[in-house]
């Protein structure tokens, strides 16, 4: 263990003992955002900067990866400056720096990594590695208390998941995807629709302007909590394709309605099978698919009717944010799951 390290550690006691609030600075560079929060205690966000690079990869139809880096180390400093001031803190004010190290594209977590390294070494900080899912997990303590167990229905751009925490930092997956994500086949469907990326949004808008008349399939996977959407990606545009054989126009409101109603339905149902098979005391939606429209109203709706304690990130948590890592990172803190200076970005970091 480094001698930086070692000070760290002792820093980060200190602090515990002497009842300080906890201020943690938090930053995510996974993707195509980049973002530097100060939250306070776990639960309070003091600041959240977000910088989307999202207009830079429209015009590829996706996120380039070494546009995203480049972005990246262009903007870390200043959104990290950012978030200190209008957090109303500078470093001697922080207990630690949470990182997101994995997953995403293996550039851009490499420069929030090092970043957090520099300012962890430079200041003598604790250093935290936070799994990204976890953080989208945990931008639900914001809204409400987490009470274990509990499951997390995570829908992102790159995961599809049923997770069960039996207590805080503790994570099973219980199924998954076994081909595209969801926030993937929304992407792949609106690209099919001549919508700009990231397609999921414009999909959702569209949808309630149409009526879900299209027949088209729902894998079920029975036996398993796992999903899979690539057959009805497939569906949606063999729809497409054979009625422009045949010269035929698709109403793209209805193609967009039923798609989503097929996504929602089996997202829905599987979700309160397994809460039907291992009861827990609450239900979380995360991940950049939980600002969907329709699945948080039916599974709402849902909850509702089945008294399940149901907790939704607002709209602002719903995509990629420091303030999530941030957030997620204060339990490793709390239970002293310091990281080193190896600590290095994992593209495909699993998260138990
Ligand atoms: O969590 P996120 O920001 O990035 C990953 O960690 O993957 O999720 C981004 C994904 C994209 O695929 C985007 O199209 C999708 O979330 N998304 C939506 C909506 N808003 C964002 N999908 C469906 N409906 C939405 N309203
Ligand atoms: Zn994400």
């Amino acid at each position: 263990m480094s001698i930086w390290n070692q000070k760290a550690r002792k820093r980060r006691e200190e602090d515990l003992a002497a009842g300080k609030p906890a201020l943690i600075l938090g930053i995510e560079t996974s993707c195509d955002e980049t973002s530097a929060a100060v939250i306070e205690d776990g639960r309070l966000i003091r600041s959240n900067i977000i910088s989307s690079q999202i207009e830079s990869h429209r015009r590829f139809g996706g996120v380039v990866p070494e546009v995203a880096s480049r972005h990246h180390v262009e903007n870390i400093t200043a959104i990290i400056d950012e978030a200190l001031r209008t957090a109303d803190c500078t470093l001697q004010d922080i207990s630690a720096i949470a990182v997101t190290y994995g997953p995403g594209l293996v550039g851009a977590l490499l420069v929030g990594v090092a970043a957090a390294k520099a300012v962890a070494f430079s200041r003598g900080l604790p250093l935290i590695g936070v799994h990204h899912i976890a953080g989208h997990i945990y931008a639900n303590r914001f809204v409400k208390e987490l009470e274990f167990p509990l499951v997390a229905l995570v829908v992102s751009g790159g995961h599809t998941e049923l997770v069960y925490m039996k207590e805080h930092g503790s994570y099973e997956i219980l199924g998954q995807t076994r081909d595209d994500a969801v926030g993937e086949a929304y992407d792949k469907v609106a690209r099919s629709l001549k919508m700009p990326y990231p397609g999921g949004p414009h999909i959702d808008r569209l949808a309630h302007e149409g009526n879900p008349i299209i027949p088209l399939p729902r894998a079920w996977m029975e036996g398993t909590y796992d999903f899979s959407f690539s057959g009805l990606k497939s569906a949606v545009l063999n729809v497409l394709h054979n009625a422009e054989q045949r010269g035929e126009m698709v109403n793209p409101a209805d193609l967009a309605a039923s798609f989503q109603a097929s996504v929602i339905e089996v997202l829905v149902e599987k979700t309160f099978r397994l809460i039907h098979e291992r009861p827990v005391k609450q239900l979380l939606l995360a991940g950049g698919v939980a600002a969907n429209k329709g699945l948080r109203q039916v599974l709402t709706d849902r909850a509702g009717k089945e008294g399940i304690d149901l907790i939704i990130p607002p709209l602002s948590l719903c995509t990629d944010n420091a303030a999530m890592i941030a957030a997620a990172g204060f339990i490793e803190y709390q239970q002293g799951n310091l990281a080193d200076l190896d600590l290095n970005g994992v593209p495909g970091l699993p998260l138990s």
